[in-house]
């Protein structure tokens, strides 16, 4: 990736490309050319997708053509989970395309945790995101989103972040050692596993004295002021990385559509970049029908669910009731209402990505649902049992699903994918505290957020430090 390339573009950074920046909202549809830094239409304040003359660009006639890459992956670009899918979001020019391996992630058939969520055998299938190299989906984003960031000379990179994001964004920094990272966090609001990975991969970590919302209000204002490069999911590139988790979905089924998406919300990035992902293979005839998406809030957390569910608010086009959901932020903020849930990646209020959600949730059919946070840590022991750990946002994906099929929106025999967001390591204290057998602890990590049992726990056996009393308790236990 030699800066030469980089610099050499003739008549501008995305000279080559058939790409451009496209305000989202209706009336406005603005565009910018791809070398722009824009985390909103400066016109209107809508935000921002990334656009593609379709017409000039040689897509593949069928998607089987990508299995292709892997034969080839002893070439990065090809090894990549990300950029073997080139042809579907070529914003920049190939050879610039920053690379750490991610997007090596794996769809399993889980039948146990398919007869916890009431499906037959061989309908449920987890998408497992916390094997990308920083442990959670966001590598996905951060691939495209960290190209971009080099195309335009960025030399220093910034985000807000529940832990994933930041996790991801230092270790692209260390490994590449192309940009310096500043990270935003709520203070006492990662968990530990995130935030051990930013402080070891070296990014100038700012802890706020308040929460996701408040450092993601806080880092808009400064990346903008000091000239930093943002990262977080408004940025448009970001979404054209996290499209791929839905490509790999498709190869882990020959291809085939499932008929349900499942995907926990709390920015909504994921879930805005699978509708547009979707919609593009659809509209390419790369695929012959949209599955449903069902994006799953915290109780704790539910922005998302009370504006779809009980305000009404739709995307109607891109002519979306903005004003409603200006009342709504004002009527919370004047309650003093913060998000609160065990799930910290997604204890969010503020989604950035709303608009762009509400349009995935349009072009998908979609439904949101809340869970509690039993619900989640119920999910999650079922997850870990089947054998794929994953931390507590993630498991919302499979509580939801549960909760679907208990109402009847999804069929038992449907074939539905949960996708699980980020590592079992991410949030090591979670998962102790469901399974403990110290009461003090359970209570205060969970009973403090309504968590009253622990129907999964896998308690471990306390014995003295004595040979026979051992062996006596693996008779009685193993
Ligand atoms: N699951 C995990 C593990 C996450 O880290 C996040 C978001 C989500 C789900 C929600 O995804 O924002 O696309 O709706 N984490 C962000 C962060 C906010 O800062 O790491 P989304």
């Amino acid at each position: 990736m030699a800066e030469s390339q980089i610099q050499s573009g003739r008549g501008g950074v995305g000279c080559g490309v058939d790409a451009f920046q496209r305000c989202i909202a209706a009336p406005c549809g603005a565009t910018y050319d791809v070398g722009e830094v824009l985390v909103s239409c400066p016109r209107c304040g809508e935000l921002l997708d990334v656009d593609y003359r379709w017409d000039r660009i040689p897509v593949p006639r069928s998607l089987k053509h990508f299995e292709e890459a892997w034969a080839r992956r002893d070439d990065p670009h090809l090894f990549s989970g990300v950029w073997r899918f080139y042809a579907l979001l070529p914003f920049a020019p190939r050879e610039v395309c920053v690379t750490i391996g991610e997007g090596q992630t794996l769809l399993q058939r889980a039948d146990s945790v398919g007869a916890f969520v009431g499906l037959k055998p061989g309908r449920l299938f987890l998408q497992y995101e916390g094997m990308n190299p920083s442990g959670s989906f966001k590598d996905n984003g951060m691939a495209a989103a960290f190209t971009h960031a080099h195309l335009v000379g960025a030399t220093r990179a910034a985000c807000a972040s529940t832990g994933n994001t930041s996790a991801s964004l230092a270790l692209y920094c260390a490994v590449t050692r192309l940009m310096r990272a500043i990270i935003f966090v709520g203070s006492g609001k990662i968990a530990f596993g995130k935030l051990a990975q930013a402080l070891d991969f070296g990014a100038l970590t700012v802890q706020i004295n308040g929460d996701f919302d408040d450092a993601m209000a806080r880092v808009k204002e400064v990346s903008q002021q000091l000239g930093i490069y943002l990262v977080n999911s408004v940025n448009p590139f970001r979404l054209e990385g996290q499209k791929t988790i839905i490509y790999r979905v498709l190869e882990g089924l020959r291809w085939e559509t499932p008929e349900w998406i499942v995907v926990p919300g709390g920015n909504l990035g994921n879930s805005s970049a699978f509708g547009k992902a979707l919609y593009e293979l659809y509209k390419l005839g790369l695929i012959q029908r949209m599955p449903r998406l069902a994006i799953i809030n915290a109780v704790g957390a539910n922005t998302l669910y009370q504006l779809v569910e009980q305000e009404g608010i739709r995307w109607h086009g891109g002519d979306l009731d903005r004003a409603k959901i200006r009342r709504f932020y004002e009527r919370m903020e004047g309650e003093g209402c913060r998000a609160n849930t065990i799930a910290s990646a997604i204890e969010i209020n503020r989604p950035v990505n709303l608009s762009k959600c509400l349009r995935a949730l349009e072009v998908c059919r979609g439904v949101v649902r809340e869970v509690t946070d039993q619900e989640i840590l119920d999910a999650k022991a079922q997850v870990g049992m089947g054998g794929l750990g994953c931390e507590p946002a993630s498991a919302a994906s499979v509580a939801g699903a549960k909760r679907l099929v208990s109402e009847g929106i999804i069929g038992p025999d449907e074939r539905v994918v949960c996708v699980l967001t980020g590592h079992q390591l991410k949030d090591p204290n979670a998962t102790v505290a469901y399974h403990t057998t110290d009461q003090e602890l359970f209570n205060r990590v969970l009973g403090s957020r309504g968590v009253r049992r622990a129907a999964f726990a896998n308690r471990a056996v306390v014995v003295p430090n004595d040979i026979d009393e051992i062996v006596k308790a693996i008779q009685l236990y193993g």
